[in-house]
C-alpha cells in the first residue's frame, strides 16, 4: 500500500513539474532585425552552413561563427572583409556592400541569442 502512495507522490511531482516546464515560456529570445532577417535568407541561400558551424552545428571546412562578430581575434570588421572577398577555401561571392552588412547584422545575432543567457 505504501509502494502506491509513492508511485503517486512520483506522478503528481512530475505532472507539477511539466506543467510549470511548458507554462513558462522562453523569456531570453532575442527579436531579430529585419537586416538580420533578410543575412539569415541570403546565410540560408548560400549554404554557408555547409563549410562553417553555428552553436557548434554544421559543417567543419570553415571556423564557427557563432561569436565571431566579437570575438577579439576576429570581430564584424575581418568578417565583413572576408565575407566580401573570399580567402584561401572560402569562396567569393561577389556580396554587395549591403548583402554583407545584412550577414553581418544576422551573425551578430546569432552572437547575441548565444550569450542572452549569460550575466
Ligand atoms: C566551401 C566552404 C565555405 C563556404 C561555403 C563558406 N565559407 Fe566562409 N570560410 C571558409 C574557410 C575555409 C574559411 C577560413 C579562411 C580560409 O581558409 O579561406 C572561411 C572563413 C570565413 C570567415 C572568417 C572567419 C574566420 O574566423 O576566419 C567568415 C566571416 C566567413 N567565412 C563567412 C562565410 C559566409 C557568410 C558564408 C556564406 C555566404 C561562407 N563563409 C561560406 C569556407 C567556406
Amino acid at each position: 500500500m505504501r509502494k502506491i502512495y509513492f508511485i503517486v507522490c512520483l506522478m503528481t511531482t512530475y505532472i507539477a513539474y511539466s506543467a510549470w516546464v511548458y507554462t513558462g515560456g522562453t523569456g531570453s529570445v532575442v527579436k531579430m532585425e529585419s537586416a538580420a532577417q533578410n543575412g539569415k535568407r541570403i546565410w540560408q541561400r548560400s549554404n554557408c552552413q555547409n563549410c562553417h558551424q553555428l552553436f557548434g552545428l554544421g559543417g567543419y571546412m570553415g571556423p564557427d561563427l557563432t561569436s565571431v562578430t566579437t570575438d577579439k581575434r576576429r570581430g564584424a570588421n575581418y568578417a565583413r572583409a572576408i565575407i566580401l572577398s573570399g580567402g584561401n577555401n572560402m569562396p567569393n561571392y561577389h556580396f554587395t556592400a549591403s548583402e554583407a552588412d545584412d550577414i553581418i547584422a544576422y551573425l551578430d545575432h546569432v552572437n547575441k541569442a548565444a550569450t542572452a543567457n549569460i550575466r
